[in-house]
């Protein structure tokens, strides 16, 4: 943990939970380690995202850091406050999306069920009027905001939810998985509005979306079986594994029993650690190389194909992903 803890919005330190299943006394009672022992911290005024399989323990961490459930073991703070000591300060620093339907009036039209949950958290009334307009605002549903919430899209249901978490204007997010199910449009829109949200707000969010998580977040945390077992930035993650950044070149012309000549001046190139060449189809040529720095690699390599008045069809560039990058820690891929 690098970051000093008071310019922290969250701090987690060996939180573990244990789920108890089962009656009293049954032979079935079961202890399910939900999470073993999970420390991060959460800079303010920046996203971080838990990203892991089904089951890693991401609802699980989210729920103890929303005061929804009392860690087994370890602690954790909220600007500050802790989560069992200080649940009600911990509530007031927090706006929670957690998955699911539930939380919203289908009857109620968009701005009446914020102005309901407003008055619930005691808010004035002329103060809660020009909030409730802003947040309407900010997830973009003031057009829609006099209709009935039954009638909404999940996306639209979504981001009332956003709304609703926002409107007594906590500085820390807790979002649950915030575009599931939602189509790749309303995901976007959905993740423009949390990306506006830094760095007035601090978000922690989890996903299942490898492209989301590096697209939001400054930092994530890969969590699999109630551990973190990577952590870093989006890049840092994927520059684990740097066998899977390569090129693939495709070539048409005769290559004149050049072939070899020219793999050996592309393998000579700088952080080039393999290069395969294989004939596709008459004289189609399929180059790979894998390497270190895809851009420079590229550069080098077709120079020297130009070099050799080979003609170039179609160049792919192949960057790990996420996904890439949890096959290689976790040994198993994500689904
Ligand atoms: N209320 C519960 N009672 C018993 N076991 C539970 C309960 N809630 C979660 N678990 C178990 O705890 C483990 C972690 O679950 P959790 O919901 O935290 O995972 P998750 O990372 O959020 O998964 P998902 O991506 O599916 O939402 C799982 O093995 C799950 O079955
Ligand atoms: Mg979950």
């Amino acid at each position: 943990m690098t970051a000093d803890r008071e310019s922290c919005a969250i701090v987690a330190e060996n939180l573990h939970r244990v789920y108890v299943t089962g009656r009293r006394f049954s032979r079935k009672r079961k202890l399910i380690v939900a999470v073993q022992d999970i420390s991060f911290v959460v800079p303010r005024g920046t996203i971080f995202g838990m990203l892991g399989p089904n089951g890693a323990g991401k609802t699980t961490t989210i729920k103890m850091l929303s005061t929804l459930l009392i860690p087994s073991g370890g602690s954790a703070s909220v600007s500050g406050f802790d989560v069992v000591r200080d649940e009600r300060m911990v509530r007031r620093q927090l706006g929670v999306v957690l998955g699911g339907d539930r939380g919203l009036y289908g009857k109620l039209s968009a701005r009446d069920n914020l102005i309901y949950f407003g008055n619930l958290y005691g808010m004035k009334r002329d103060i809660l009027r020009r909030r409730v307009e802003g947040m309407l605002d900010l997830v973009t549903l003031r057009d829609r905001a006099g209709e009935r919430v039954e009638g909404f899209s999940r996306g639209m249901k979504q981001r009332l939810h956003l709304a609703k978490a926002l409107l007594h204007d906590p500085p820390v997010l807790i979002l649950d998985e915030p575009t599931i199910g939602l189509d790749p449009a309303a995901a976007v829109d959905l993740r423009a509005a949390i990306a506006a949200l830094v760095p007035d707000h601090t978000v922690l969010l989890t996903t299942h979306d490898m492209a989301e998580a590096d697209a939001l977040c400054g930092e994530i945390a890969i969590v699999d079986k109630g551990l973190i077992v990577a952590q870093g930035t989006p890049e840092e993650l994927k520059s684990r594994v740097a066998a899977e950044r390569r090129i693939v070149v495709s070539t048409r012309g005769t290559l004149d029993g050049h072939a070899s000549q020219i793999a050996g001046r592309v393998a000579a190139l700088k952080d080039v650690s393999t290069v395969n060449h294989n004939v596709v189809e008459g004289d189609l040529v399929e180059w790979t190389i894998l390497c270190g720095d895809t851009a420079v690699t590229l550069d080098g390599t077709l120079a020297i194909l130009r070099g050799s008045q080979v003609p170039v069809q179609a160049v792919k560039v192949i960057e790990p992903t996420l996904e890439d990058a949890f096959l290689a820690i976790a040994g198993r891929s994500f689904e």
